[in-house]
């Protein structure tokens, strides 16, 4: 068994996948997937606090484990590896995984992989029966993200395009928070838009021209001047869906046309798409619609695994052990290591870019 631990924001994510069934059928064969929101806790301050969020990790992550290994009908005594998510994210919430995953991985000889929560959104996909094909086209979304990756192999990255100030989850909330709605922002002003005319407010729709960079920001001032225009706090409760709708329309539409253009240049074999926004339904429709157009696969896993999740972190664990697997089954009981290249000081990575992961097909960093 692999037990897989995400903490890098405010889900507290647990899972267990049968490693040695995985490594035989070449599926994730996934075998318990725990998620401990803290969301009711942050509402009440508009965000995630990140002293909060350490805290009630800490209260946590235990529990869960002992539940996901109850769900997944084994025990301590059968795991064989533990990976953990070691940034990018709040560094506090990161520390509360990665210490218990050291101390853990320690105490019963085991070794330890180190994911990058990035990577996890790109293989979600993994988790499907229809698994996403090489070269593949990923468009990670997510509050701290969005980008285009280009994966030609197994942890083989070129970014096509990223933001250039805010996210789309950021836009989302951003916007959320200025025409009221409660956190989190995403999902609340999708719901708003569903009773909203999209198209009578026309918002800009920036860097059209360019296919390597989003920017968020604009849009976010543009929406305030028109909910200003609109009577501010005063305005009505067919114009704030009106306004929700119109920013969700562009939102999306700058992701999709996005897409559908690094699509045409790079023909992947499938198109990913991940992370929290990709929970938007909007978004998932158009892209759908349009990758079908171009006859390019679009694999969207389902909204529990497009949010934080610890079953995509347990998918990537399983494939970079399956990438170094003599390295890790000749492993054991080292007196200076945790694993194949880790050592006992590895620390969190709050920042982490996936440029900066380059591995070579023996499957060690470059
Ligand atoms: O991947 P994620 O769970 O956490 C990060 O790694 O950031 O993404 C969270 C983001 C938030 O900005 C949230 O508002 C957004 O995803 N989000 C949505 C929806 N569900 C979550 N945005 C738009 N529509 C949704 N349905
Ligand atoms: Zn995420």
């Amino acid at each position: 068994m692999l037990l897989a631990i995400e903490t890098s924001c405010d889900e507290t994510a647990v899972s267990v996948v049968d490693l040695t069934e995985s490594l035989k059928t070449h599926r994730i064969e996934l075998r318990s997937d725990l998620i401990s929101s803290q969301v009711k806790f942050h509402a009440a301050y508009g965000g995630v606090v990140p002293e909060l969020a350490s805290r009630m990790h800490l209260e946590n992550l235990p529990l869960l484990i002992q539940r996901a290994l109850s769900e997944a009908k084994t025990e301590i005594r059968a795991l064989r590896a533990v990976v953990v998510t070691q940034g990018p994210g709040l560094k506090g919430c990161l520390l509360v995984g990665l210490n218990f995953a050291k101390a853990l991985a320690f105490s019963r000889n085991l070794p330890l992989l180190l994911a990058n929560h990035l990577e996890g959104h790109v293989y979600a996909g993994e988790l499907l029966p229809d698994r996403p094909q090489y070269p593949m086209l990923c468009l990670v979304v997510s509050g701290g993200h969005t980008m285009l990756v280009l994966v030609r192999e197994f942890r083989c990255y070129e970014v096509i395009a990223q933001t250039r100030d805010d996210a789309a989850g950021e836009a989302f909330d951003k916007i959320a928070t200025l025409l009221g709605l409660p956190y989190p922002g995403g999902p609340n002003l999708s719901r708003l838009a569903e009773r909203g005319d999209a198209l009578k407010y026309p918002l800009p729709e920036a860097l059209r021209n360019d296919p390597a960079a989003f920017s968020f920001s604009g849009l976010k001032t543009a929406v305030r001047k028109l909910y200003e225009n609109l009577g501010g706090p005063a305005i009505s409760e067919e114009d704030r869906a009106n306004v929700a709708a119109s920013a969700q329309r562009v939102i999306v539409k700058t992701l999709v046309d996005k897409s559908v253009a690094a699509s045409q240049l790079l023909k992947p074999q499938s198109f990913v798409l991940t992370g929290g926004v990709a929970a938007n339904s909007l978004l998932r429709a158009e892209l759908t619609k349009a990758l079908g157009v171009l006859g390019v696969p679009c694999v969207i896993p389902p909204a529990k695994w497009c949010t934080d999740n610890a079953a995509m972190i347990a998918a990537l664990g399983v494939l970079m052990y399956r990438q170094r697997r003599e390295a890790f089954e000749s492993w054991s009981n080292q007196k200076d290591s945790l694993g194949p290249g880790v050592s006992f000081g590895v620390d969190a990575k709050p920042r982490w870019p996936l440029s900066e992961i380059n591995i070579g097909v023996n499957g060690y960093d470059q």
